[in-house]
């Protein structure tokens, strides 16, 4: 008889399990971030960093972690953030992946550069989606996208504001190439964004790439176009959430894109707090960002966030078990934060403030 392996208990465990099933390309791509990675290693040492307050003998008695986000009714804080091309970890792409989040009930946001299609994500959802959209050059076809999500039962309109370019070295080291059958086929028809092309002496970026990226006028349009909620994803900057604000965002998610864009900006646990007070409650804060643990998720609640969004940990899960593995990662965050509370003395997520931070 040969021993049942361990059970994962806890997301790093299904990190190292997928480090072993996922090809070196794939790696790669989800594994990395920008320039030498120092974003990347903050976001999680940031929190690592943050020392929690134990609180005894305080009543839990009808204990939840319940909350109301955007008029949807949650059961708990954790949603999976928009991840391009669920194909290159699993034959069922995002097909297992909502079918996990359903299982779990946590909403999922869909990224513009889905291996699916979004109405056949939206045909297997029992959560609530969210649509991630990365404004293309093409503005009729961003719209045409957004109005198809609308279509489709999309709850919101997620708008990633902080990637128009990126470096990201262990992937050109890889010599990254999506592999047949992997493509973002919401976008099939439009033409590849590319660097190369432009004459000696020009900025392949300046002259090409950035030409089409969006600018506050495009969140304006958006905003005005379509009566989704509107979040703003990627934000860091004080001043730029007070902007979000003024420009009519319905939420903010902090984020440095998982350390994925720009390096050696702050851990986004870091970031949360100036930018809470820029907004001063207006509009709801979504964190994410190396979230691994539910001691993080407290330590994100109590910095200002309404909730979090978890990246590379589902999709090691998918990675690792499917449908599953996902239900089963969220399943684990989920109860790591119900003994967070339990353990701060918080019966509910309102009341984790920052007196549960040593
Ligand atoms: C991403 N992220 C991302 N964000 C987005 O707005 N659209 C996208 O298509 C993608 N694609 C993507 C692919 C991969 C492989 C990763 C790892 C990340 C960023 C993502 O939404 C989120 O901000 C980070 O993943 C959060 O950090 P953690 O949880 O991965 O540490
Ligand atoms: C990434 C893009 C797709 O982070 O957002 O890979």
């Amino acid at each position: 008889m040969s021993p049942t392996p361990p059970l994962p208990v806890c997301l790093g465990d299904y990190e190292r399990l997928a480090a072993a099933r996922m090809s070196p390309m794939a790696q790669a791509y989800v594994e990395g971030g920008a320039g030498d990675e120092i974003t990347l290693a903050d976001n999680r040492s940031a929190f690592d960093r943050l020392r929690l307050a134990t609180r005894v003998l305080r009543p839990m008695d009808g204990a939840s972690t319940a909350l109301t986000l955007l008029g949807l009714n949650l059961d708990h804080p954790i949603l999976l953030a928009p991840v391009a091309y669920h194909k290159l970890v699993h034959p069922e792409g995002e097909i297992a992946t909502v079918q996990g989040a359903g299982a779990s009930r946590a909403p999922m946001v869909v990224s513009t550069q889905a291996s699916t299609s979004l109405e056949e994500i939206a045909a297997a959802a029992t959560s609530p989606l969210l649509f991630q959209l990365y404004v293309q050059p093409d503005r009729a076809f961003t719209l045409d996208l957004a109005t198809r999500a609308k279509a489709a039962g999309y709850r919101a309109l997620m708008v990633t504001v902080d990637a128009p370019a990126s470096l990201r070295n262990r992937e050109q080291r890889a010599g990254f190439r999506l592999p047949p059958g992997v493509s973002a086929v919401n976008l099939a028809g439009l033409p590849a964004p590319t660097l190369t092309g432009s004459a000696i002496g020009e900025s392949p970026l300046f002259s090409g790439l950035l030409t089409g990226s969006p600018t506050w006028a495009d969140i304006e349009a958006l905003r005005a176009a379509c009566d989704l909620p509107l979040i703003l994803k990627g934000i860091l900057a004080p001043d730029d959430a007070r902007a979000a604000c003024a420009a009519g965002a319905d939420a903010i998610v902090v984020s440095n894109h998982g350390g994925r864009v720009l390096d050696t900006l702050p851990a986004t646990i870091d970031a949360l707090p100036r930018v809470a007070e820029a907004v001063n409650g207006a509009i709801p804060l979504i964190l994410d960002g190396g979230v691994r643990r539910g001691t993080d998720v407290l330590k994100a609640l109590a910095l200002g966030a309404s909730a979090v969004m978890i990246g590379r940990p589902y999709i090691h899960a998918l990675c690792a078990a499917g449908a599953p593995g996902v239900a089963h990662a969220i399943h684990l965050l989920r109860a790591e934060l119900e003994v967070a509370m339990a353990l701060t003395g918080c019966a509910r997520l309102a009341d984790i403030d920052r007196t549960v931070l040593w």
